[in-house]
């Protein structure tokens, strides 16, 4: 059995980030998400995983490298373009050389791991073995319908009129059966090889197609709110570390992480939260569900709900909360006349100022 992560794609809901980075990259906790999927596999078993890349090819593969330092052994397939999910595993056909496996959507993260779903299908080895789990919004997601001994009867994609609540999380397991039925799909109206259409095409055939449903949580990370509410999810479960200085006039409640050469001076950090190496916080309020990685300087601020990522400097800022920062952002106040919000945006950046401000 050989995984296969897709670390590919536009990422345009992520924009104005997926600009320079890789979503995939963004990090959670500290930690970029796909590693998250990347461990999980590793923990379920499975050392051998193709990694399908698009335009941000360098910067996955310089995070990932061989695997090594992950206990994994990887290998790359490019994808030339973002045809869809189907596309993307059609490109892996030959890394993975006739075995079994298991994709794994490399934006999306989902608690417990992996290692059950993996033993059941090799147990039963249907076609195709799912990931469901149940949602309030299905229309957003790939849906599924069983029947009554948890056969997959029928897949529809982000449908307007939700035929079940079951929604499809972003780990599949697939013997190479659905290598023919991804290559008998069409495009579908965006342009894309669906998995959905190619999975349906199984079912029609007449091949098995089972599922489990996910208990935990599980997180898709492609737009702001979901990888701040992941962020928060995955804070929740953290332990207190403290490996940097924290002065007299500082305090830390609860569980915070506080990497090595991190400075508090004068602060109040309450966890869960997250502060990277060599961040340095200054007259500053650190609230629940925050991460600040590596390199960051803050100074009188106060934040909340929030990732900041490397290297960004936040000075003399009242209150941030619900954001996500890419790297060395600034955000600072003047004096400057006459008043004013001065602002440097990248394409689809998005800002809301307070009111009264
Ligand atoms: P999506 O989030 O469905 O697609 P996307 O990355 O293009 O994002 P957006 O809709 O915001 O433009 O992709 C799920 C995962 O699969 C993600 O890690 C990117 C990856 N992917 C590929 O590797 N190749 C592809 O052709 C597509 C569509 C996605």
């Amino acid at each position: 059995m050989k995984a296969l992560v897709l670390a590919g794609g536009a990422g345009t809901r992520l924009r104005p980030i997926t600009y320079t980075s890789a979503k995939q990259l963004v990090p959670v906790a500290n930690k970029p998400i796909l590693f998250y999927g990347l461990e999980q596999i590793r923990d379920a078993g499975i050392n051998d995983v193709a990694i399908v890349v698009g335009d941000t090819h360098a910067e996955i593969e310089a995070a990932v490298g061989d695997g090594s330092a992950l206990g994994i052994d990887v290998t790359y397939v490019h994808q030339d373009q973002p045809l869809g999910l189907a596309h993307a595993l059609l490109a892996a056909e030959s890394a993975l050389g006739g075995d079994d496996v298991v994709m794994f959507l490399g934006d999306n993260l989902i608690e417990g791991g992996i290692d059950e779903v993996v033993r059941r299908f090799v147990a039963e080895r249907p076609a195709a073995q799912l990931l469901l789990k149940q949602v309030e919004d299905p229309s957003r997601f790939g849906v599924a319908v069983l029947d009554g001994d948890g056969t997959v009867e029928r897949l529809v994609e982000k449908p307007s009129e939700p035929p079940s609540d079951l929604a499809l999380v972003g780990v599949y397991l697939f013997t190479p059966a659905i290598f023919d039925a991804a290559r008998a799909i069409k495009p579908s109206w965006r342009g894309e090889l669906e998995i959905t259409d190619a999975i349906q095409r199984l079912v029609d055939d007449g091949r098995r197609v089972t599922a489990s449903t996910v208990d935990g949580w599980w997180l898709d990370t492609g737009k702001k709110d979901d990888l701040l509410e992941a962020n928060r999810t995955v804070l929740a479960g953290i332990d207190r570390r403290i490996d940097g200085e924290v002065d007299a006039s500082s305090a830390v409640v609860g569980n915070v992480v506080l990497e090595v050469g991190a400075s508090l001076i004068n602060t109040s950090v309450r966890g869960p939260a997250v502060i990277g190496a060599n961040t340095v916080l200054e007259d500053v309020h650190v609230g629940p569900f925050s991460s600040i990685a590596a390199d960051c300087r803050l100074t009188r601020c106060e934040l909340e709900y929030s990732v900041v990522m490397e290297r960004c400097d936040i000075r003399d800022v009242p209150r941030l909360e619900g954001s996500l920062l890419g790297r060395e952002v600034s955000v600072s106040r003047t004096e400057r006349r006459p008043a004013a919000h001065r602002l440097l945006l990248g394409d689809h950046s998005q800002v809301e100022i307070a009111g009264g401000s």
